[in-house]
């Protein structure tokens, strides 16, 4: 299986969502999907299926070392002693010495960023978290963050998949050499339900699941982060980073980004979008 490392921080290009996973189910697809040959976990403590995920990592014959592992922490934590004290929480409970990247999972309208980044630059420096990041972050508070933290930026975590269109950040995002972290890359299990993937879909004998995951690999520095609960699933999202689209394929999937294709913008949370 060809997963490739993306970025300054080799972030496997495929990784395994876990949001709405309960703990049961975070705890044996961890382990299933490492089984399967994932390499690249996605938490966050508002999943509240960390110590799981945690669990399913420590039972994985997979060496700790093997894995990335992302989890992220929320706006309520941002002040500085607040931060330092939710990312001790997270290592605890997934029962690591080490995060390998850390999110902001949405920007704060209260905490400003120069308060929370050194705290993220001293946690590098301590070794305990090795990757610093930001969720849901707009293109003038990328410009921000890039100023204050010292080390790069190692991805910004977007909703992304075939519906919505993200073209202006992307366009941002390739300039700056910022990695994109697709999320819902399947928009939430809406893109079975689009007859354009699964034309292309049947043509290479896949899930439209699959080809949606494929579609956001083809693009540069791009992971996509499908979620699935359903063993039987792994395999076939996994193997999405095998299918190679052609150009008329692209640009038929590129045309399906509509106005109004955003899926997830909590209220209180979300940002003024680019
Ligand atoms: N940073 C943020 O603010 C943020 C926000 C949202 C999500 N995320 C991250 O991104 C990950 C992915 O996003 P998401 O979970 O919202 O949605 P998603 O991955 O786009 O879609 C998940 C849905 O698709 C279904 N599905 C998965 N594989 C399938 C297949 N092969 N065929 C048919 N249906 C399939 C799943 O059902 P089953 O489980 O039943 O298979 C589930 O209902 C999350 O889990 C989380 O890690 C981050």
């Amino acid at each position: 299986m060809t997963i490739r490392k993306i970025g300054p921080a080799g972030i496997p290009s495929l990784g395994l969502g876990t949001f709405r996973m309960n703990p049961g189910e975070a705890r044996a697809m961890t382990l299933a999907a490492l089984a399967e040959g994932y390499r690249h976990i996605d938490t966050a403590q508002a999943y509240e299926n960390e110590a799981e995920v945690g669990e399913g990592l420590r039972a994985s014959p997979v060496a700790r070392s093997e894995v990335f592992v992302t989890t992220k922490i929320l706006p309520k934590d941002f002040a500085a002693s607040d931060f330092r004290k939710a990312t001790e929480a997270s290592l605890k409970a997934l029962g690591t010495d080490y995060i390998d990247l850390l999110l902001l999972h949405w920007p704060s309208k209260e905490v400003p960023l120069a308060e929370t980044l050194p705290v993220l630059d001293a946690l590098i420096a301590e070794g305990k978290v090795r990757f610093g990041g930001v969720s849901n972050f707009t293109i003038p508070m990328l410009k921000v963050a890039e100023e204050i933290l010292g080390a790069p930026l190692a991805a910004n975590q977007v909703e992304m998949h075939p519906f919505i269109d993200q073209a202006k950040l992307r366009d941002f995002m390739a300039g700056a050499g910022l990695p994109l972290e697709a999320y819902a890359p399947l928009a939430q299990g809406k893109v079975m339900d689009e007859p354009v993937l699964a034309q292309i879909a049947e043509a290479h004998g896949t899930s439209a699941a699959a080809i949606a995951v494929a579609w956001l690999l083809h693009k540069p520095e791009t992971v996509a982060l499908p979620k699935t609960a359903k063993a039987s699933r792994l395999s076939g999202n996994l193997a999405a980073a095998e299918i190679i689209l052609s150009d008329e394929e692209v640009s038929r999937i590129d045309a399906l980004a509509r106005p109004d294709g955003r899926i997830v913008s909590p209220d209180g949370l979300a940002p003024g979008w680019d």
